[in-house]
């Protein structure tokens, strides 16, 4: 339990993780997938992960989920770090975490009905029971497939793409888990369902408690989704840059990193849209870096394309500091005191 009384059921401290990558001339360099992670995921809690494709949302997902490790620091799930459990209580504590793939075509087995997708694991967690039928179309009916029956000789392939997910959060729910990470579960389901997945994930939140960790690199779905109490982290190149909730981190972005994603991301309105093109350069400076100059850089990660950068910019990571005294929106970059207020008052 924290000073503040709020239960945090995953940590994350100092996680790095490095992949070897190969450069020209046989040399290869270390690559930073993760640096020096610092989270805690509070119980119940709705914390959405933004960033880029590359960031490291996924490497960070898999290591929270105990799926890969850490080159360093630890994971810790309930106040115990997982490496250090013996096997008897790893085994014990897995099923409290659930991962979902971005990609239910490759998670879930084709030539099983809908009905064995979810009644095999049911037995394996509860045993045999007499009720399989009955359980089995609660959880179909719990996750909006109806009428459950209908679909318990049907395949995988006759649901579409938001009822595979359903059909993937329904056996993630099984187990009883206490969290569950969802991976880019809506990025493959057509917009106009996308809603309806998000919306199901908020129900399960706010019916069961569960914690879920939403990754995404939508930030209108990581604002729906975090609003009302959660959270969204801003990575970037392997680092959290900004988190905080989402009045915060979408109506009043401090980093210019977040800023610059939010510009970015399209809108429908024409007269914002072009407001927000205006705006784009004095946040991100445009150019061709290579992967390898960023990487070997001492200090910030955004420094060849942020318009505040300075020399101490150049030399020291910045780490996340509280920007508010409550201790909920945290920056990390050298030059707050330097970053004009925030331009726009909706950003659609
Ligand atoms: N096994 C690996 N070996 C080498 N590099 C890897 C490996 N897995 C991931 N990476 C690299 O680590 C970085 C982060 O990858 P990751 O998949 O976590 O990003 P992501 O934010 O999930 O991206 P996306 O939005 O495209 O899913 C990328 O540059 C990726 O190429
Ligand atoms: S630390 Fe420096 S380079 Fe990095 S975002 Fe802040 S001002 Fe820009
Ligand atoms: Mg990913």
């Amino acid at each position: 339990m924290k000073s503040d009384g709020s239960d945090v059921v995953m940590s994350l401290k100092n996680v790095s993780k490095i992949f070897v990558k190969r450069k020209f001339l046989r040399r290869s360099i270390p690559f930073y997938a993760l640096e020096n992670i610092n989270l805690d995921i509070e119980k119940g809690e709705r914390l959405s992960i933004i960033g880029e494709s590359g960031s490291g949302k996924t490497t960070l997902a898999r290591i929270a989920s105990g799926l890969d490790k850490p080159s360093e620091g630890s994971v810790f799930w309930f106040g115990r770090e997982i490496t250090k459990l013996k096997t008897k209580k790893f085994k014990e504590l897995r099923p409290k975490v659930q991962y979902i793939h971005q990609n239910p075509y490759a998670s879930i087995n084709p030539s099983r009905t809908i009905f064995s997708v979810l009644a095999d694991p049911l037995k394996r967690y509860e045993g045999e029971v007499d009720s399989i039928e009955k359980k089995v179309a609660d959880l179909l009916r719990s996750v909006g497939i109806v009428p459950p029956e209908f679909f318990f000789n049907k395949y995988p392939r006759h649901l579409s793409g938001g009822g595979l997910q359903r059909l993937a959060i329904a056996r993630a729910m099984i187990p009883k888990p206490e969290i569950i990470l969802a991976d880019e579960i809506v990025s493959m389901i057509d917009m106009s369902f996308r809603a309806a997945i998000v919306k199901l994930l908020i129900e399960l939140n706010e019916k069961t408690g569960i914690t879920i960790v939403m990754i995404s690199h939508d930030i209108g779905v990581a604002r729906y989704f975090s609003h009302g109490g959660g959270r969204i982290a801003v990575m970037l190149r392997g680092r959290i840059v900004e988190i905080g909730p989402p009045d915060a981190i979408v109506d009043n972005p401090i980093h210019p990193y977040t800023r610059a994603l939010i510009l970015a991301s399209p809108v429908a309105n024409k007269r914002l849209a072009l407001k927000k093109r205006e705006l784009l350069p004095k946040y991100n400076i445009q150019k061709e870096v290579w992967e390898s100059e960023i990487m070997k850089m001492k200090g910030c990660r955004y420094a060849f394309f942020c318009p505040f950068a300075s020399e101490k910019c150049q030399e020291e990571k910045p780490e996340l500091t509280d920007v508010e005294k409550d201790g909920k929106h945290k920056v990390a970059c050298h030059m707050i005191e330097e970053i004009p207020a925030w331009e726009l008052e909706s950003v659609g």
